[in-house]
């Protein structure tokens, strides 16, 4: 039996290249598909010209398929870690409160967390969830430390996190 290691975000990433999963699917910002590219979208101009959503006047315009503050759930955002750790979480059951998976799912949404747009697309119920994004962002890129940590000395510490919130058995497949 395959016990997948614990998650956390950029882990989930590494495992996803791990499968052959190409970069660009599983790390960087993400992004709406489906209406025009925001402008805060990190490379954006470049990255698109190849993409044939760029020339279809269908999702070229404000709101595309999308109606004015239908909000974050009914946004189609392109495929990333982020994604797939919600998903694996929520449909194991594990016991991270909504906010927290919500954390997980946009925490790379960085064109409306960080950039400030999409704020036609999102709704009230939605900044909630982007007090929650910007709490975790504070320990996201460009926190990490060069110094390496004692995991055998931090491991009692996680475990216990990990079995409140991750209980055993739900990451073995
Ligand atoms: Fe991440």
């Amino acid at each position: 039996m395959y016990t997948f290691p614990r998650p956390g975000t950029h882990v989930a990433a590494h495992v996803m290249a791990f499968y052959n999963e190409p970069q660009w699917c599983v790390v960087g910002d993400t992004f709406v598909v489906g209406c025009k590219w925001a402008d805060s979208i990190v490379y954006g101009p470049e990255s698109f010209k190849d993409n044939p959503d760029t020339y279809n006047p269908k999702y070229n315009t404000k709101y595309g398929m999308y109606s004015p503050h239908c909000g974050l759930e009914k946004l189609l955002i392109s495929w990333s870690h982020d994604e797939y750790l919600y998903q694996f979480l929520k449909h194991n059951n594990a016991k991270i409160p909504e906010k927290g998976l919500l954390m997980i799912r946009y925490h790379s949404f960085y064109p409306w967390h960080a950039g400030g747009d999409y704020r036609h697309l999102t709704n009230e119920k939605d900044e909630e969830t982007l007090k929650w994004v910007l709490e975790f962002n504070k320990y996201d890129l460009y926190t990490k430390s060069e110094h390496v940590p004692d995991i055998k000395a931090l491991w009692p510490y996680y475990e216990n996190l990990i079995e409140k919130y991750i209980p055993c058995g739900i990451c073995e497949f």
